[in-house]
């Protein structure tokens, strides 16, 4: 069955393949971005692969952008089945050198943004009493890692938001929530992240010249061929995001890859999905 698929952050990367194969498919697709002087990509995409879909602004930043987008799907539609919050961006810089504004930054991107759109879709999915949202958590949604705490932070508030709404949403509204977990995907990602470091000051000569010059070092290894062997390609990630989608009785968390599993295990083996916490906390609060 068609269904009507919101998706942001489609300017590139996972968002942008994801939006085209779910076009592919036969669903009405609305992809959207901040900056519509990007969407060249994505026209080539579409044109390549003759398909048609919607292309709209929608900055998740931004709460007027998404209303204006959600009412013009909601008008034209009458129905809105899956929101796919996809936008977000890395960040690299110890806590202790970041700014208060740059972290805000990242947790408005990153966790504030996905809260706008599904506050903002939620009304109608309510009022269909259907409804699917696929948040774009990480990797580093369930494992920390260094100099990376403020997006790993984000993505872990993104984690908790969903797993708390998935015991609730679906049995009283019949809304479904979902994480999507990647690991590294060769998308612009790291490119972005590594740019605005170097754009806001690089490596500072101070007390964490050492740790920073080991963990770039480390990033360094990621060269072109390295990550052809052992990053994931953003149609992998939309394969896993599609299966999300389709199925019947939609799981709380999808890793996308083995290597993620392997790597999340230690934290996640007991219940790698989720729906065992889930149907326990729904038995513990709410199936009285
Ligand atoms: N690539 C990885 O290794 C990796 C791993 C784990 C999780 N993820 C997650 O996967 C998702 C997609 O990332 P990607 O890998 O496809 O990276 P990407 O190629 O950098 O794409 C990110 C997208 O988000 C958009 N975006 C950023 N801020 C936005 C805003 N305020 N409003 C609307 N759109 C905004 C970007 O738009 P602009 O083009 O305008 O900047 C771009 O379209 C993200 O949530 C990311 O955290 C990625």
């Amino acid at each position: 069955m068609s269904k009507v698929i919101l998706i942001t952050g489609s300017s590139t990367g996972i968002g942008l393949e994801t939006a085209v194969q779910l076009a592919e498919q036969g669903h009405k697709v609305y992809a959207t971005m901040r900056n519509l002087q990007k969407r060249s990509m994505l026209d080539n995409e579409v044109e390549k692969r003759n398909v048609k879909l919607n292309v709209r602004q929608l900055d998740v930043q931004d709460e007027k952008s998404i209303e204006a987008c959600i009412a013009e799907i909601i008008a034209s539609e009458q129905r809105i089945d899956v929101l796919i919050n996809n936008a977000g961006a890395g960040f690299i810089k110890p806590m202790e050198q970041a700014s208060m504004e740059e972290i805000q930054q990242v947790m408005d991107v990153n966790f504030y943004g996905p809260i706008r759109c599904s506050k903002a879709v939620m009304p109608q999915m309510r009022k269909q009493r259907s409804g699917h949202i696929i948040n774009i958590s990480s990797v580093g949604g369930i494992v920390g890692s260094p100099v990376n705490e403020i997006y790993c932070a984000a993505k872990f508030a993104l984690e908790g938001l969903t797993e708390s709404l998935a015991t609730y949403l679906e049995p009283y509204f019949g809304i479904n929530v979902s994480l999507i977990e990647p690991g590294g995907t060769i998308t612009e990602f790291g490119n972005s992240l590594t740019d605005y470091f170097e754009s806001s000051g690089g490596i500072l000569e101070d007390d964490y010249q050492p740790l920073m010059e080991t963990y770039m070092g480390y990033r360094a290894t990621f060269t072109d061929e390295f990550k052809e062997k052992a990053f994931q390609k953003p149609s992998d990630i939309s394969a896993v995001i599609i299966k999300c989608m389709n199925d019947p009785q939609p799981k709380v968390r999808y890793m996308t890859s083995e290597g993620v599993a392997a790597f999340t295990k230690v934290k996640t083996s007991l219940d790698p999905d989720g729906e065992i916490l889930k149907t326990q906390v729904r038995k513990g609060v709410l199936d009285k």
